[in-house]
């Protein structure tokens, strides 16, 4: 390894041209440090400043990302070649920026061809390059970068060139520093500006379209990135799609699909962890599968992605994208889980709103099917006897004597009748025994009538549920069994039914469980019925769950699972 020290070199004196060039470069740094907090400007001059000083051909400033290990280059003394030069990030430890960067020692190659730490020596040597040294730039204890200087001759260094490097390069260092913690708190307060614009978003009346909208252009300003896009699960098909970007497609993304394992998205969806490479194309843990033309088309080389999670599934990616090679940093990585977090926050926003306003259909739904049986049952039933009652009564007004009996006994067996029926109604519509004496008596006696009303046996085991709870929650428990019962009587052709309810100081739990045909529970989920959802819906009222088991020819199983906490005494002790 040849690292530079300095080499006398008897009778080698710099001409005096050159100490009144680096002078002035060095007074132009020195001025533009004292007045510049742009990192952009700084490096620039540094690179410049370094050009003159050394008489370098090219020089250019990587800026080193300590924790990735990763250099990336961020400044050139001639901008026109910005664009062309083959590579803009390099690992540590690879070639001789990598090597100056890993042992943080000057690197000097003088003859690029016959150095194997030399690279992409031919683009170079057609630029007459064919010597390079390279000098780490430290703060302390950290590499901010390294200075990668170039030209056709090897480099000499004097004992002045090697001063007046030195003090080259801590200078430099100090600007850096600088101008990058300024960058540092300038980003900061932008961040916590977008974040918090955010945060009002989601908020406020924003419809879920624009909050998303405003997370991916978020995540393009704060990762610097070129693109931002957001790919959502869709409900129907369940699969990935790109629903938000911020800048316009090359090609259609409408049948882009994103599929677990494949691509850097794909990674992300099946790990649910963030990732990112800073060159998709030859990153050997990505599966390229479709999407390698995609990228193609879109220029993308760098990518970050955040999974988009609500609960412990992924109901998104959102991603950052770079079209020129770029490490993204620890930070960004940071930012965009944040970004991401607040996409999951509207999305369950708007979930629990689509769902709340479904629910409050379904319970109006719920209140006129039950309205109409009613008055069903007033007009058909309840009516038709009591106009029988009036003609009956009438025809007995008319009679006298023995004749007068057969009408009268006729009426009052109607009337019994119609006793019976409009205590059933009401006990149907809400039995009062269920405020006066709590669940367990009745449910017995739920139970008890509806096996006289069904072809069904049914068996009761309760435990612990002798207190009472909640009134939300004996009703919940009551119509979920009522509810559970008539499905078994209407759809299970069963003969045996078990309610089973159990409780301790803070939970019940209530299963209802029949020896019937069975069902297939995702394809019944799939058709509004009120009755399953309604169940569903009265035990996440009450910040419980409910999972119906069953398949075709194997019964059904309702299992509810509720927090009781005791009733208030007042209405424990009502009678
Ligand atoms: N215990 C059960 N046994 C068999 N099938 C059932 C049972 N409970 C529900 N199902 C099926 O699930 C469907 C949805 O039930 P539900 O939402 O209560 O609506 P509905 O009773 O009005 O049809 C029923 O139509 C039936 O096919
Ligand atoms: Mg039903």
């Amino acid at each position: 390894m040849r690292v530079a020290r300095p080499q006398r070199r008897p009778g080698r004196v710099a001409p005096p041209s050159r100490s009144v060039s680096s002078t002035g470069a060095l007074l132009k740094l020195n001025l533009l440090v004292a007045s510049s907090l742009d990192v952009a400007t700084v490096l620039r001059e540094i690179a410049r400043a370094a050009a003159t000083l050394m008489e370098a051909k090219l020089v250019g400033v990587w800026v080193a990302d300590e924790r990735a290990r990763m250099l990336e280059l961020r400044a050139l003394s001639d901008d026109r070649l910005l664009d062309e030069l083959p590579n803009r990030v390099m690992p540590f430890g690879h070639g001789a920026l990598g090597r100056a960067a890993l042992e943080r020692r000057r690197v000097v190659i003088d003859d690029a061809e016959r150095d194997e730490r030399a690279t992409s020596v031919e683009w170079f040597k057609a630029r007459g390059i064919t010597a390079a040294m390279v000098v780490p730039i430290t703060f302390h204890d950290s590499l901010l970068g390294v200075l990668a200087l170039a030209r056709g001759a090897p480099f000499r260094i004097d004992q002045e060139a090697e001063e007046l490097l030195d003090g080259f390069i801590a200078q430099s260092a100090i600007a850096l520093r600088h101008a990058q913690l300024y960058e540092v708190a300038g980003r900061r307060q932008r961040e916590a500006e977008v974040l918090a614009g955010l945060v009002r978003g989601i908020n406020g009346s924003l419809d879920l379209d624009t909050v998303l909208q405003h997370v991916a252009e978020g995540a393009q300003e704060l990762c610097q990135a070129d693109t931002a896009r957001i790919a959502l699960r869709d409900a129907e098909s369940d699969v990935f799609v790109f629903r938000y970007w911020t800048r316009a497609w090359r090609r259609d993304p409408k049948d882009l699909r994103i599929e677990p394992g494949i691509g850097l998205g794909g990674l992300v969806l099946s790990t649910g962890r963030p990732m990112r490479t800073d060159d998709w194309a030859n990153d050997a843990r990505i599966r390229q599968g479709q999407y390698r033309e995609v990228v193609e088309a879109e220029g993308t080389v760098a990518i970050l992605v955040a999974p988009v999670r609500l609960g412990d599934r992924v109901e998104g990616l959102l991603y950052a994208t770079s079209h020129t090679p770029r490490v993204f940093s620890d930070r960004d990585e940071e930012l965009l889980v944040e970004l991401a977090d607040h996409a999951a926050i509207a999305i369950g926003n708007a979930q629990l709103y689509a769902r709340t306003v479904s629910l409050s259909r379904g319970l109006v739904e719920a209140q006129e099917t039950e309205r109409r049986s009613i008055a069903h049952e007033l007009h058909d039933q309840i009516g038709q006897d009591l106009t029988a009652i009036k003609l009956l009564l009438r025809r007995a007004a008319r009679a006298d004597g023995d004749a007068r009996r057969v009408p009268e006994a006729d009426a009052l067996s109607l009337v019994d009748d119609l006793i019976d029926r409009v205590r059933g109604l009401s006990l149907d519509l809400r039995p009062p025994m269920l405020d006066d004496l709590g669940l367990v008596p009745t449910l017995t006696w739920f139970l008890r009538r509806y096996g006289t009303r069904t072809a069904v046996r049914v068996a009761f085991a309760h435990e612990g549920a002798e207190r009472r709870f909640e009134r939300a929650t004996e009703t919940a428990i009551f119509r979920i069994v009522q509810e559970a019962l008539t499905n078994v009587a209407r759809h299970a052709t069963a003969t045996e039914a078990t309610v089973r309810l159990r409780a301790d100081e803070a939970a019940l739990s209530l299963e209802i469980e029949d020896n019937g045909c069975g069902f297939d529970v995702a394809r019944a989920g799939a058709r509004p019925t009120a009755g399953l959802a309604g169940m569903r819906d009265r035990a996440r009222w009450l910040r419980g769950r409910l999972v119906i088991d069953s398949a075709p020819g194997r019964g059904t199983r309702v299992r509810a699972d509720l927090p009781a906490p005791a009733a208030e005494p007042c209405r424990a002790g009502r009678a």
